[in-house]
């Protein structure tokens, strides 16, 4: 697995079951989302349902005390993730059928915004992507059975600490704000993601060149 070419065939291949979904975890920062994003618009029949939109809102947070480390395993729904990993899986493969709504995490708002992404029944390939895909604690290990594949986005730390950091301060933290929750939250996270590394059924580099297929 080379080239995002071999990774696009190895999707197809799985979306040719009906309904497969292949998750794609790493570490804060790996490119999982920009990897996601490439496969969807390459495979037909894909759509992209992050993890990220089962982050805790801000209010719940506060009021378990974790609003610091927004990020780490325990501030997101794990178990209403796996929950919507079983519902598409079970979702009656036809044209027609009953959607089913994902939410997304708005990064303008840093908020999780239900009912935002639509998931059709003729859907055959669910790109879904997060950190924690591979964990066994505090109700991340019900994820795992549930994905058909699970990719691991492989990013040296440097690579990523400065990726990062753009990103923050693309939407708005100043840099000395950026770099210490990069250093303080983003790492610790990093290192639990990068433990469960060897659990993957593949790695892929995360620095890819990447080809954009047509649109859907
Ligand atoms: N293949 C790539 N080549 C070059 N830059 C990339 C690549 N993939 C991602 N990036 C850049 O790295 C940054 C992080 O990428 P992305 O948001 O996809 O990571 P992520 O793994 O989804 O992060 P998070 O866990 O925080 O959601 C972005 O600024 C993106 O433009
Ligand atoms: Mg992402």
């Amino acid at each position: 697995m080379r080239t995002f070419a071999d990774l696009v065939a190895r999707a197809v291949r799985l979306a040719g079951r009906g309904r497969a979904v292949l998750g794609l975890a790493g570490a804060p920062g790996a490119g999982k989302s920009t990897l996601a994003q490439a496969l969807v618009s390459a495979v037909p029949g894909a759509q992209h349902v992050p993890m990220d939109g089962f982050h805790l809102a801000d209010v719940e947070l506060e009021r378990l005390g974790r609003r610091g480390r927004k990020g780490a395993p325990d501030t997101f729904d794990a178990a209403g993730y796996a929950a919507l990993l079983a519902r598409l899986r079970a979702q009656p493969q036809e044209p027609g059928a009953a959607v089913v709504y994902a939410p997304a995490f708005d990064r303008e708002i840093e908020q999780p915004v239900a009912g935002s992404i639509p998931v059709f029944g003729d859907t055959r390939l669910v790109v879904t992507e997060g950190n924690y895909l591979l964990l066994s604690d505090g109700g991340w290990g019900a994820v795992r059975p549930l994905l058909d594949e699970v990719w691991f986005v492989d990013v040296p730390g440097g690579a990523r600490t400065e990726r990062l950091v753009g990103r923050h301060r693309r939407f708005g933290k100043p840099r000395e704000a950026a770099l210490a929750w990069v250093r303080d939250v983003d790492g610790a996270n990093a290192e639990l993601v990068d433990a469960a590394r060897d659990s993957a059924d593949l790695v892929v580099p995360g620095d890819l060149r990447l080809q954009r297929g047509p649109a859907r």
